[in-house]
């Protein structure tokens, strides 16, 4: 089976809610989002359905997107195909928020910086930057103790294929550093138990 159709099962765990949720109760309805490395659309599935949310969701990845289109095909959503390092095709000022969920922790500092660089450019005047990643804290007790279900049993394969990189993105702040260096406005949240990090920069 292809990792994406892994991914998009893995997505429709009850867990995988508890993860996006900090995110999704961050987003207003009938607002504008665009999703950056939306992977199989679970998140833009549910603000469409449950918040009459206009989505656009990107990634470089064409199986991702096969996938998400089978969620979203009775949704208003649409999906690009970006390329790594090129920029997107969106106009400056159109987007209420951008959501970054389990991505950035995988990329090089330098690519991230040019890709917050244009995000900035792209949200509206009190648009929000929103970054959801894991945070590799805490323990398999643990973890079981907030999330076992036998339907959650991915949560445990979820936790020891991030929890390195999670790690170093978490201690390495870069988030912070960057926003202080250019005069942005900078939240971070720990979230569901611990095992997530939500993290906001504003204008
Ligand atoms: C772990 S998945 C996360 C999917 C989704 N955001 C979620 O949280 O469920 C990471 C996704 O980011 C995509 N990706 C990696 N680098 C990217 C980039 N520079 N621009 C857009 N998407 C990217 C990958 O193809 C993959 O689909």
């Amino acid at each position: 089976m292809k990792f994406s159709k892994l991914f998009s099962n893995l997505q429709e765990a009850p867990w995988y809610r508890t993860f996006l949720n900090p995110v999704i109760n961050q987003i207003e309805n009938n607002s504008t989002l665009l999703d950056i490395g939306t992977g199989s659309g679970k998140m833009l599935e549910i603000l469409s359905n449950e918040k009459n949310v206009n989505c656009i969701g990107t990634d470089t990845s064409e199986d991702m997107l096969k996938e998400a289109k089978l969620k979203l095909q009775n949704t208003t959503s649409k999906l690009v195909l970006t390329q790594k390092g090129k920029s997107l095709p969106f106009d400056k000022n159109s987007f209420d928020y951008i959501t970054i969920c389990s991505v950035f922790f995988h990329l090089e500092k330098s690519e991230i910086d040019i890709m917050l660089s244009e995000y900035l450019q792209l949200i509206k005047k009190n648009g929000k930057i929103i970054i959801l990643t894991p945070t590799g804290n805490n323990n398999i007790i643990q973890l079981s103790k907030h999330l076992f279900s036998f339907k959650n049993t991915t949560i445990y394969v979820w936790y020891k294929a991030t929890k390195k990189r999670a790690k170093l993105w978490k201690n390495n702040k870069h988030l912070l550093n960057y926003t202080s260096k250019y005069k942005l406005k900078y939240k971070t949240k720990i979230v569901m138990y611990g095992f997530a990090q939500l993290e906001i920069i504003t204008k």
